[in-house]
């Protein structure tokens, strides 16, 4: 494919911040997240010298000026450009010369057979990710397991749609999920009671959360604001303790960042039987995922392609988890674009969790482009 132009520039994302969309020749588009709970290990969205100086570099540079790519590999050779012009710019650049390859078919283009993944759909939150006063867990996730995916996006919405009747919730995240006046302890049980009687009638939602505990931790304790605990005060072990209590008493099949982002044996006592992910934990790095897996601290991990700043390394973590036998769920960020490449991703390289919400256009556009996938 020859490259004969790349342009960038500079539009909003879902949370009213600047964010890269570039476009190759003319015609083939992409654009990069951002997050508000970012992990201390990610690499940063942009230039030290800011968006404007990225998106000049790639408008002016003579390196993204006619120049050919035969295959998915080839993108590599942006990568080093990470430290230059941050992993937003080199993922959104990427993206579209990888749109440009496909000719605008990228799941079909990287992969002849597509398998469809479990979405994970944010529907209760609060933290990082509120400005009113939410749950201190950052998201309540609901997981449906029907046979198809269009089922599967429909019933995490039925439900999601059911809670915003019942609790008659005005306020919403920057991830589209209901911000309620009530403490964890109380979303829990109001979920369990909706999901037990939709198992009644066969629909089976499963329940996780992100705790994204890096948020809650100061000075070497975890602070809870909105808690019916006694203690809102907890050392490591009594966070470790109190989240396996949750997954006991509440049946959580998913549960993200239970400790902060540098406890990796911290991570390793938290129950097994679900799924515990590493989010800032890892930062999609491979280097920090040895780390994990020599200390046992995690099943799954969050796949998130700006934290590394490479749709390459990005492939090649999918990959070594699938030989290590640790789930992957790619997800979305909290400032989020239309871009709907992660779908594509995760259709065509078989990562069997997706984590894109429910509710609102930035999110539902990525659960469309898998409907569309399936129903072709
Ligand atoms: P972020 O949060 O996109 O704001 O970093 C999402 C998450 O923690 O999973
Ligand atoms: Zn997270």
């Amino acid at each position: 494919m020859h490259i004969q132009e790349v342009q960038a520039r500079i539009i909003k994302n879902s949370r009213g911040e600047n964010a890269i969309e570039v476009i190759v020749n003319k015609k083939y588009k992409a654009s990069a997240p951002s997050g508000a709970s970012t992990g201390k290990h990610e690499v940063s969205c942009f230039s030290d010298k800011g968006i404007s100086f990225s998106v000049d570099f790639i408008n002016k540079h003579p390196h993204f000026k006619n120049f050919s790519l035969e295959e998915f590999s080839d993108l590599r050779i942006f990568d080093s450009f990470v430290s230059i012009l941050g992993g937003n710019a080199v993922v959104a650049l990427q993206g579209a010369c990888l749109q440009a390859i496909a000719e605008g078919n990228v799941a079909s283009y990287l992969s002849s057979r597509l398998k469809f993944p479990i979405p994970l759909g944010n529907c209760i939150g609060g933290g990082a990710h509120s400005k009113s006063f939410g749950t201190d867990i950052q998201e309540f996730l609901l997981l449906s397991k029907m046979k198809s995916m269009e089922d599967r996006i429909l019933l995490n919405r039925y439900v999601y749609d059911i809670i915003g009747k019942l609790t008659k919730a005005k306020k919403k995240t920057d991830e589209g999920a209901f911000v309620l006046q009530k403490t964890n302890e109380e979303v829990f049980l109001f979920l369990s009671s909706i999901l037990d009687q939709m198992k009644d009638y066969g629909y089976s939602v499963h329940l996780g959360v992100d705790i994204a505990a890096s948020q809650l931790y100061k000075d070497r304790k975890y602070y809870y604001r909105n808690s019916s605990q006694k203690k809102k005060i907890l050392s490591r072990a009594e966070q470790i303790a109190l989240v396996n209590e949750w997954i006991k008493k509440y049946g959580l099949t998913y549960v993200e960042d239970p400790l902060q982002e540098e406890d990796f044996s911290g991570f390793a006592m938290v129950e097994k039987k679900t799924l515990v992910c590493g989010d800032d934990l890892i930062t999609t790095n491979i280097a920090r995922l040895k780390i994990a897996l020599k200390e046992k601290s995690v099943n799954s991990i969050i796949i998130k392609p700006n934290q590394i700043g490479s749709l390459v390394k990005t492939k090649e973590i999918v990959d070594f988890c699938k030989k290590k036998e640790i789930q992957t769920i790619i997800s979305h960020r909290s400032g989020e674009t239309m871009d709907s490449i992660i779908a594509d991703l995760a259709t065509a390289w078989h990562i069997p969790y997706i984590k894109t919400g429910i509710f609102g256009k930035e999110r539902e556009v990525k659960l469309q482009r898998l409907v569309e996938l399936e129903n072709r």
